[in-house]
């Protein structure tokens, strides 16, 4: 499988496969592939003719003391894995061709960029929607797909394609899972075997909101903060970013699911959390329908 490095080549090739009656599938990823990317890579493999995954550590999203420097790295693997899975080139370009001297353009999706991880890592949004709207205007994808565990990435991406017009389809394919219910992450790696156990401590206390919700809580305010308690209290946990509850397409907090007067109750419930294991930061979420309440 071929992997290519120039942007122009790139664009060569893409150009001339949309000409030829292809149609291209688009997984954005920053590498070090773990089964989470490869259902990306397969569910795109079953949708299109051509598969891309672009591998690329995009040093513009991550902010000053974030792990851009260590954030794990393995070429060879990448390549095999993605090979296997059904992927028909690799687009891999340096930080250079993506980003030269003078470079100066960014795109933004105010509001939804500056709430839960937005809050947390200012700009972080702004370079993710600049890397992936390069991506798409140096690959030309039909379809693009994201993982739902950076669900709030997701929501944005999709906001910046609808405002910007962008022709291509944004499809969010579901979390895959560890055995004890931790999502997969490339930075899992760097979990010491003692965090790794803490770590499903996150998608615990959300499947523990989940349930309490089912047995009839509406209080969130409280239960955010019996789960955030839960959360800090599990050794390695070295502190909770946030875990809030949202309605799951505008992002606006809920603090209860008791009807309330004049307003409309919400349908989708978006329970998400991120948390620091030692220096890992981890996210989830899930989707609670609530239409029967
Ligand atoms: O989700 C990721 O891995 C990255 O944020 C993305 C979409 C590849 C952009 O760098």
């Amino acid at each position: 499988m071929e992997i290519i490095t120039d942007p122009a080549s790139m664009q060569k090739l893409s150009k001339s496969l949309l000409s030829a009656g292809e149609t291209i599938g688009l997984v954005p990823t920053m590498g070090y592939l773990h089964e989470g990317h490869i259902s990306l890579i397969k569910k795109a493999r079953k949708d299109c003719s051509m598969v891309i995954v672009s591998i690329f550590i995009n040093p513009i999203q991550f902010g000053p003391g974030e792990d851009y420097g260590t954030y794990p790295r393995d070429t060879q693997r990448d390549r095999s894995m993605a090979e296997k899975a059904g992927a028909d080139y690799i687009f891999k370009p340096s930080v250079k061709d993506m980003y030269p001297d003078k470079f100066s353009t960014f795109v933004e999706v105010v509001g939804l960029d500056s709430i839960m991880c937005g809050a947390m890592r200012p700009g972080h949004f702004r370079g993710v929607c600049t890397v992936v709207i390069k991506l798409f205007n140096i690959i030309y994808p039909d379809r693009a797909y994201f993982g739902l565990k950076d669900y709030q990435q997701y929501l944005i991406i999709k906001k910046m394609v609808k405002d910007l017009e962008l022709p291509v389809k944004v499809i969010g394919c579901p979390i895959v899972r560890e055995k004890d219910g931790l999502a997969m992450s490339s930075r899992n790696k760097h979990l010491s075997a003692s965090e790794r156990k803490s770590a499903s401590i996150l998608y615990k206390n959300l499947l523990l909101a989940k349930e309490k919700i089912n047995n009839g809580e509406n209080n969130l305010i409280k239960l955010k903060k019996i789960c955030e308690e839960n959360i800090k209290a599990s050794a390695d946990v070295l502190k909770v970013d946030y875990f809030d509850f949202r309605e799951s397409e505008t992002l606006e907090e809920i603090g209860t699911l008791k009807p309330e007067a004049g307003k409309k109750q919400i349908k989708k419930l978006l329970i998400a959390g991120a948390v620091r294991v030692g220096k890992t930061r981890l996210i989830d979420n899930l989707i609670l329908n609530i239409s029967n309440f």
